[in-house]
């Protein structure tokens, strides 16, 4: 099961079908996906992958996290995900993605705050990962910011991707 999570301004619910429509709009911004490896462009196979890392099973604990403010939830915010990195591991990864209009107050981080500290706390895992394109400043600093180290590069598809990782605090 997937917890709810709650922040100052946030709460974070388990992704579920019903925010595919949100999670299409959003990726269909290609300043929003302009790091990121995926099926942008082809609509049906988008959502047949948006839909199939909804209702992936994941390990216990581990998913989508859907964000909106507690304030209004009716507004989509993005999604944090803690799940085996690529959905095969044997590393778990941590990830974010926002709309363009919730970018740059603060909200990426905060939301990952408490889902890092359930893979610490509550799953015991011993290392959480990220990987990030080189060039993706902002989405650096959210790993900067939550404690995650670098620890090399790797080339992917001509592009190169920083390798971050945190270890379970002692
Ligand atoms: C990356 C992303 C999640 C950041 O979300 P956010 O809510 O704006 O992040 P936060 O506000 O918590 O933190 C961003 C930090 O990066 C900094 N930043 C953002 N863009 C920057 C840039 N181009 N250059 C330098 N710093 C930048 C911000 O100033 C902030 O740091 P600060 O708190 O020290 O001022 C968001 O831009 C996004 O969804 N991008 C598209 C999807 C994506 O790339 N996901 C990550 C894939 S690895």
């Amino acid at each position: 099961m997937q917890p709810v999570f709650e922040t100052q301004r946030l709460i974070l619910l388990p992704r579920t079908l019903a925010d595919t429509d949100d999670c299409l709009a959003m990726d269909n911004d290609p300043e929003v996906t302009r790091f990121v490896v995926g099926p942008w462009g082809d609509r049906l196979k988008l959502r047949a992958f948006v839909e199939s890392r909804t209702l992936a099973n994941y390990p216990a604990g581990m998913g989508y996290w859907t964000i909106r403010f507690r304030a209004d939830p009716t507004e989509f915010l993005g999604w944090i995900l803690l799940i085996p990195a690529d959905a095969s591991g044997p590393e778990i990864e941590i990830g974010w993605r926002l709309p363009r209009k919730a970018w740059g107050a603060g909200i990426a981080t905060e939301a990952a705050r408490p889902v890092l500290q359930h893979a610490f706390a509550r799953l015991e895992l011993p290392e959480v990962v990220a990987e990030i394109d080189a060039r993706n400043v902002g989405s650096m600093r959210v790993a900067e910011k939550l404690g995650l180290m670098r620890r090399g590069e790797v080339g992917h598809e001509g592009a190169v991707s920083v390798r971050y990782t945190v270890l379970r605090p002692r």
